[in-house]
C-alpha cells in the first residue's frame, strides 16, 4: 500500500537544489541518464526538482510507479509535455491521445496485435532480415544502428500497414530523424522558440511534418482497400474516411513507435553481445544446436530460451523508452507526499532496471540472470514496455521481431563493436552517432 489517506504531507520530496531561474534544466539537459540515476541514488524513492519551469517528481520505487501507471492511472494523464513536444507531430495518435478517443482507438487497433496475427508476421520479419544480410560483406564495418532502422521501418510498414515502403524509406527516415532531433531540442531547452518563428530548425521541422503528411497519404493510397485486412491501416479505414486527420496521425504514430524502439533494442543487444564473449558463445551454441537443420525459425522459438533471455537482458540494460512521463490531473498522495494537480511525474526504466537492490552486478550484460525460477523482484523493477492500460500495444510484436532478427543475424554472423556506446537520450535512448561494428561471417 502506498497511499495513506488522511495523512497527507504538504512537504515537497527532497531533490537537487538546481540553479536560480533554470532549476535543474541544465544538469538534466547535459546528461539526463546520469542526472536521473544520481537523483535516485542521492534522494531515495521520491525526489523533486524543476526543469524548464516545471515541477517534476521523480519516482524511484517500483510500488510508487505501479501507483501511477496501474492503480491510479486515470489520474495520471500524458499532459503538457506530450501536448507541447509530441502532439504537433503525432496529433491525436495512440501515444498522445487521452480519454474516450484513446479508449476507442486502442480497442480498435488492439485487434491487429492478437497473438495469432502477430505470429503471422514472422515471415515478413525473417525475409526482410535476410534481404539486409545479403548486402553485408564479411570483414567490413557497418553502422548497425542505421541498418536496424532501415530494417525495422520496412518490417513495421509491411506488417502493420501492408504496404511496401522501400522506395519511401529515405523520406521516412529523414522526416523521423528531424522530428526526433526537434523533440530532443525541445525537451532540453529551457526556453522554447515558438514554431511560427522561421528559424532554420523550425523550417526543417515544418518540412518534416509536411513530408510525414505526404508519406501517410502515400501509405493510404498504396494500401489495397478491397481486402478485408486486419492490419492497422485496414482497421483505420474501416472506421474512418481516408482523409480523416486521425488516419494520418495513427500512421505517423505507428511508423515512429513501431520501428525506432525495436531498432534501438537490436542495436544495443548486438553491441552487448559483441562485447560479452560468454553471452555471445552461449547464444551461438544454442542457435547452432536448434537451427542447424534449417527448421523454421518462428516454430523453433520456444526451443530458444537463451535467445529469449538475451532480448530480455538487452531491454533491461538499454531500455529504448528510458523515461516515462505523466502529469497529475488532480491532487493525489503518493507514498508520504502530497502531489498537487499539474505536477509532472517521471519514472525511469533506465534507473530501476539498473538498481542494485533488484539486480546483482547491474551494469553487466548477463542474460543468464533470467534463467530458472521467477524471482521475487517487484513488477516495476522491469518495465521496458511501461505498464497499466497504456502499456505498449506492440510489446509482443517487438519481442517477436527482436528475437527473429537477432537469431537470423547471429546464426551466420558475429559482430565486433568498434566503439563504446554513447547516448543522446530524447524520448528514446538514441545513440549519439553511428554505431559501428565489424561484421564477420561465422
Ligand atoms: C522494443 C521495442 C519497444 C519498446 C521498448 C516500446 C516501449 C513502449 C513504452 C514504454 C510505451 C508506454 C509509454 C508510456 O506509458 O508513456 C509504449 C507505448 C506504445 N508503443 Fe511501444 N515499444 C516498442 C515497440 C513498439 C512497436 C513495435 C509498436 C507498434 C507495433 C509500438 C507502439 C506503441 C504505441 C502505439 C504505444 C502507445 C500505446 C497507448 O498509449 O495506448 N511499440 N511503447
Amino acid at each position: 500500500m502506498t497511499t495513506t489517506p488522511g495523512a497527507q504531507s504538504r512537504a515537497v520530496p527532497p531533490g537537487p537544489s538546481g540553479l536560480p531561474l533554470v532549476g535543474s534544466t541544465l544538469a538534466f539537459g547535459s546528461d539526463p541518464l546520469e542526472f536521473a540515476a544520481r537523483v535516485a541514488r542521492e534522494h531515495g524513492s521520491m525526489a523533486s526538482y524543476e526543469i524548464s519551469g516545471t515541477r517534476v517528481y521523480q519516482l524511484n520505487d517500483p510500488d510508487l510507479i505501479e501507483h501511477v501507471l496501474v492503480h491510479h492511472n486515470e489520474n495520471y494523464v500524458k499532459g503538457e509535455v506530450f501536448q507541447n513536444v509530441l502532439q504537433p507531430s503525432l496529433g491525436n495518435g495512440l501515444i498522445t491521445s487521452e480519454g474516450d478517443l484513446w479508449r476507442e482507438q486502442r480497442q480498435l487497433l488492439q485487434q491487429a496485435f492478437s497473438p495469432e496475427l502477430i505470429a503471422g508476421y514472422a515471415d515478413v520479419m525473417v525475409d526482410a532480415t535476410e534481404r539486409l544480410l545479403a548486402d553485408w560483406e564479411s570483414g567490413t564495418v557497418r553502422d548497425v544502428h542505421a541498418d536496424m532502422m532501415h530494417l525495422t521501418v520496412e518490417i513495421a510498414a509491411k506488417a502493420l500497414f501492408d504496404v511496401d515502403v522501400r522506395e519511401m524509406e529515405a523520406d521516412i527516415s529523414d522526416a523521423l530523424e528531424t522530428l526526433m532531433d526537434h523533440t530532443t531540442m525541445n525537451l532540453q531547452r529551457p526556453v522554447k522558440v515558438p514554431l511560427w518563428v522561421p528559424t532554420p530548425a523550425n523550417r526543417r521541422y515544418q518540412r518534416a511534418l509536411d513530408a510525414l503528411d505526404d508519406i501517410a497519404e502515400r501509405v493510404v493510397a498504396q494500401h489495397d482497400r478491397d481486402g478485408e485486412g486486419t492490419d492497422v491501416v485496414s482497421l483505420l479505414l474501416a472506421d474512418r474516411d481516408p482523409d480523416d486527420p486521425l488516419v494520418r496521425d495513427q500512421i505517423v504514430t505507428f511508423l515512429l513507435a513501431g520501428h525506432e524502439t525495436t531498432a534501438l533494442a537490436l542495436t544495443y543487444t548486438l553491441h552487448a553481445l559483441g562485447r560479452t564473449s560468454d553471452a555471445e558463445r552461449t547464444l551461438h551454441e544454442e542457435l547452432d544446436a536448434v537451427l542447424g537443420d534449417g527448421l523454421s525459425l518462428a516454430e523453433d522459438l520456444p526451443s530458444l530460451p537463451v535467445l529469449d533471455r538475451t532480448v530480455t537482458e538487452g531491454l533491461r540494460l538499454y531500455p529504448p523508452a528510458w523515461e516515462l512521463i505523466r502529469e497529475a490531473d488532480e491532487d493525489d498522495q503518493i507514498g508520504s507526499y502530497h502531489v498537487p494537480a499539474g505536477t509532472t511525474i517521471m519514472m525511469h526504466p533506465w534507473v530501476l532496471q539498473r538498481d542494485p537492490r533488484y539486480y546483482d552486478d547491474p551494469d553487466a550484460f548477463r542474460p543468464e540472470r533470467w534463467a530458472g525460477e521467477e524471482s521475487d523482484r517487484p513488477t516495476f523493477a522491469y518495465f521496458p514496455f511501461g505498464g497499466g492500460p497504456r502499456r505498449c500495444i506492440g510489446d509482443r510484436f517487438a519481442r517477436l521481431e527482436a528475437e527473429l532478427v537477432l537469431a537470423t543475424i547471429c546464426r551466420d554472423w558475429r559482430l565486433d563493436p568498434l566503439d563504446d556506446l554513447s547516448f543522446s537520450p530524447s524520448i528514446t535512448l538514441r545513440p549519439d552517432g553511428p554505431v559501428r561494428m565489424r561484421v564477420e561471417r561465422r
